[in-house]
């Protein structure tokens, strides 16, 4: 061993730690996914996702307020829809009345400080629970991309700072960007999850906003990406920086932070990455057995992503982070 090349001596005490740290966490890295619901002053634990929990408007205000005062960001806000009022074409996606509008309104008058991001893809309000609408048994890309457009247009004027296409039908980014342009909405961003894979781990969120059970036993392999590819992925975020995106999304997060790093060194622009449902469930269930310390293993699941390149992730713990973080 060559005895003058010490690389502990860098480990050795707090203050040299501190000192050559290459990455940190803040709350402003954290974007804060909320699950709305109809209704006042209810809230309702989601069974896979402790520590989650629904929220009518009022409480989703009051929770936008808090969030904000702890120095998260954005929020991404995703509506609970009554099966009753869903149908094939998803029709309520474009009434400004909708739960997702009103739940932006009503943020936004009380904590106007904290972006707003609307999720651009139909399966809140489809009674099959796909993206986009079915011609022969498929989603069909031109007729859903001519929806989301004005979807989009919709989330704009209640008040979303960003919209988040996340259907990943093609084409989309850039008459998105379109409609808004056309619509006089050339501020509103676009979050585009450019890289989007066809996974298991969206499971808890599936039965969180409840299509679940509208999807059945159907996949969206025909439209979200194979989880075996990676150079895919730089193509897909290609496409959507030329048609306008202004940021892109990875997701999932931790079983895809080698996305992460060639997105953010092939691109150099700004990349999310989302630490979706199933990552953190799997965290909870684990440290509910006592395998696993939530605190740590959050906290360091976090900083994972940082270093893999992200300049920000959603995460259903930013809130709790957050305050972990403010208090030391
Ligand atoms: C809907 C959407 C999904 C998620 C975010 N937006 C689910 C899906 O594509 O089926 C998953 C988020 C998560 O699992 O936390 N287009």
């Amino acid at each position: 061993m060559q005895l003058a090349k010490r690389p502990r001596r860098l480990r050795r005490h707090p203050w040299i730690r501190d000192l050559v740290r290459e990455h940190s966490l803040s709350a402003s890295d954290l974007i804060w996914p909320i699950f709305v619901i109809e209704g006042q002053g209810r809230r309702e634990p989601v069974a896979s996702m402790p520590g989650v929990e629904r929220l009518t408007v009022d409480l989703a205000v009051d929770a936008a307020v808090e969030a904000a005062a702890l120095g998260v960001r954005a929020m991404a806000l995703f509506p609970v829809t009554d099966p009753a009022r869903k149908d094939p074409r998803g029709t309520l996606a474009l009434d400004p009345e909708n739960l997702t509008c009103r739940a932006a309104r009503a943020i936004k008058a009380k904590a106007p400080s904290i972006g707003l991001i609307a999720d651009v893809a139909l399966d809140p309000y489809t009674s099959h629970g796909h993206d986009g609408v079915l011609v022969d048994g498929d989603v069909h890309n031109d007729e859903t991309v001519a929806i989301l457009s004005e979807m989009a247009v919709v989330l704009a004027k209640a008040g979303f700072d960003v919209v988040a296409p996340s259907d990943m039908m093609d084409g989309r980014i850039g008459a998105v960007r379109d409609a808004l342009e056309r619509a006089g909405h050339n501020d509103t961003l676009i979050l585009s999850y450019a890289a989007k894979y066809a996974s298991a781990f969206y499971g808890p969120f599936r039965e969180a906003v409840g299509s679940a059970s509208a999807l059945g036993t159907a996949d969206k392999r025909t439209y979200q990406m194979d989880p075996a590819n990676s150079d895919e992925a730089l193509r897909e975020v290609a496409l959507d920086i030329e048609q306008g995106a202004d940021m892109v999304m990875v997701k999932p997060g931790m079983p895809y932070l080698d996305i992460v790093r060639r997105v953010k060194e092939t691109f150099a622009v700004p990349t999310v990455a989302y630490q979706v449902s199933g990552e953190y469930a799997m965290l909870r269930a684990a440290s509910e057995r006592g395998w696993l310390s939530w605190d740590k293993c959050i906290v360091e699941s976090l900083l994972a992503f940082k270093r893999a390149g992200a300049d920000a992730v959603l995460t259903y713990a930013a809130v709790e982070v957050a305050r972990w973080l403010r208090s030391g």
